[in-house]
Order: structure tokens, then C-alpha cells, then sequence
């Protein structure tokens, strides 16, 4: 494990996220409440990205069947999703974000 620099803090919107790739892995960067979360981009029930869904306070639902995760854990709250996604830790260092992978 060692931790990546994948953009600018400035660069992660607060109502939606940011797909970033570290070595080839998409990762999905949100915004909440100020605060800088990463969680795995692809969707743990099929192949979408969920930078590319619906921010709902510190929640994210999937573009494509809407089961809705937890920015901050990558848990699961809503189906058709079974499984958690995967999340990071985050930590900004002179206004870039790296996460540790
Ligand atoms: S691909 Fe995300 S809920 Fe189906």
C-alpha cells in the first residue's frame, strides 16, 4: 500500500464525483460536507461508474439500477447492490489529494 496523488482538492465538485485512475484502478472521488472520500468506482452489482451517479448528501446512487452506497464507508444501503465497495484512505497535502492504495 502506498498513497497516490490522483488531482487537486479544488478539482472534486461537492454534488457530484470524480473518476481518477490509480495504476489502471478507477477510483470514485466525492465531496461531503467539505470533507474528501474515495470509494472503488465500479459498482459492486455490474458495470458502472458511480462518479458518474447521483450524490444525495453522503450518499451516492448508482446511474445504472440505483442502489445507493455510503460515500464515507462504501457500504451498501440500498439494493440491487449485495456488496460493499471498497473504500480508500484520504488525506490532502498542499491542496492535492492522495489516496492510499
Ligand atoms: S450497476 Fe449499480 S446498481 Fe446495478
Amino acid at each position: 500500500m502506498s498513497w497516490h496523488q490522483v488531482a487537486q482538492a479544488d478539482d472534486v465538485p461537492e454534488d457530484e464525483g470524480l473518476c481518477v485512475k490509480i495504476d489502471g484502478h478507477a477510483i470514485a472521488l466525492f465531496r461531503v460536507e467539505g470533507e474528501i472520500y474515495a470509494i472503488d468506482d465500479l459498482c459492486s452489482h455490474a458495470e458502472a461508474s458511480l462518479a458518474a451517479g447521483f450524490v444525495d448528501g453522503g450518499l451516492i446512487e448508482c446511474p445504472l439500477h440505483q442502489a445507493c452506497f455510503d460515500i464515507r464507508t462504501g457500504k451498501v444501503m440500498t439494493g440491487p447492490a449485495t456488496e460493499d465497495v471498497r473504500s480508500y484512505r484520504v488525506k490532502i497535502e498542499g491542496g492535492a489529494v492522495l489516496v492510499e492504495r
